[in-house]
């Protein structure tokens, strides 16, 4: 009888076609992984379960205490920077297998009072940044013939909102460089896609539907349902941990066909 070889560009996995079965190592057993914004929210989930799952993970990001308590937490290491100053960049390992180019912020106002500096800051943290990441940690995957690049964009790279103008912008600039990348990386066994959430529970949330209670003086409860769930089938905020999976199977052996494409997790927004 034959024997299959595992192929160099693929995780240890399930026998290729077989069942799927719990795979006897981690699935991302001695990869390492790079996730921005790793501190708080959707980008400690990530980090976490790509840790659960094998990975050596660089937690990245600005806010130093929790980043390096949640590095030690799941055996990471932490890089504190401030990514709105994009060279810093270089001052990151390029050496890993997976990137999940995550860290983000908001800022609501109509475009004719959108302060120009925040305008361009957002698209410093959630779109040249991750380009430079890119540009940084490619050449490594290529070289070792593997590699997953999950963007976490949003809702708001596929549909607008009003007031969101650096927001939106910026996600749809980074569904574009998913898209590209997809298209340069697939010969190298690299895939790129976005993860597309609606409404998340996280600290960036939390602090909108404040806002927005106050401003409106209706109940919080009322600003998540009437408010930013209106859009959306399923009145329920998504849960980090539930965007983490998604990434997590993207980075997993069954998934080397996906590229180039946008996981939409918003309760059928889109569908709407
Ligand atoms: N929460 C949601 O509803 C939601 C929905 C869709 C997409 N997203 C996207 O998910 C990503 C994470 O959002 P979250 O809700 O978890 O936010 P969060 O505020 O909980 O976490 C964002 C993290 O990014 C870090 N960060 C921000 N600017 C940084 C900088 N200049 N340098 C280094 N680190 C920086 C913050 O310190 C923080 O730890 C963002 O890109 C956001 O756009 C969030």
């Amino acid at each position: 009888m034959e024997t299959s070889r595992r192929p160099d560009h693929e995780p240890a996995a399930p026998a290729p076609g077989g069942p799927t079965q719990p795979p006897a190592v981690p699935v991302l057993a001695g990869r390492t992984a790079l996730v921005t914004g790793a501190a708080s929210g959707i980008g400690r989930a990530c980090a976490q379960a790509l840790a659960a799952a094998g990975a050596h993970v660089h937690v990245v990001d600005r806010a130093g205490e929790a980043a390096e308590r949640l590095a030690e937490e799941i055996g990471g290491t932490p890089w504190v920077v401030d990514l709105s100053e994009p060279a810093v960049v270089d001052t990151l390992p390029a050496d890993v297998d997976v990137v999940v180019n995550n860290a983000g912020l908001q800022h609501v106002a109509p475009v004719h009072a959108f302060p120009p500096e925040r305008f361009a800051l957002i698209q410093r943290v959630m779109v040249e940044t991750p380009f430079r990441v890119l540009r940084r940690t490619l050449p490594g995957m290529y070289e070792r013939g593997w590699g997953r690049v999950v963007n976490i964009s949003s809702v708001h790279g596929l549909r607008a909102s009003p007031y969101k103008s650096a927001y939106v912008t910026a996600k749809h600039a980074l569904e574009g460089l998913s898209k590209v990348v997809a298209l340069e990386a697939a010969e190298h066994g690299v895939t790129s896609n976005c993860v597309c959430p609606g409404y998340v529970r996280t600290p960036l949330v939390e602090n909108q539907i404040a806002d927005q209670a106050r401003t409106h003086g209706v109940s919080k409860e009322e600003v998540v349902e009437r408010v930013m769930l209106e859009r959306s089938a399923i009145k329920r905020l998504i849960e980090p941990a539930d965007v983490a999976e998604a990434v997590l199977w993207l980075c997993g052996p069954r998934t080397g066909h996906i590229t180039g494409s946008s996981l939409s997790m918003d309760g059928g927004w889109t569908a709407n």
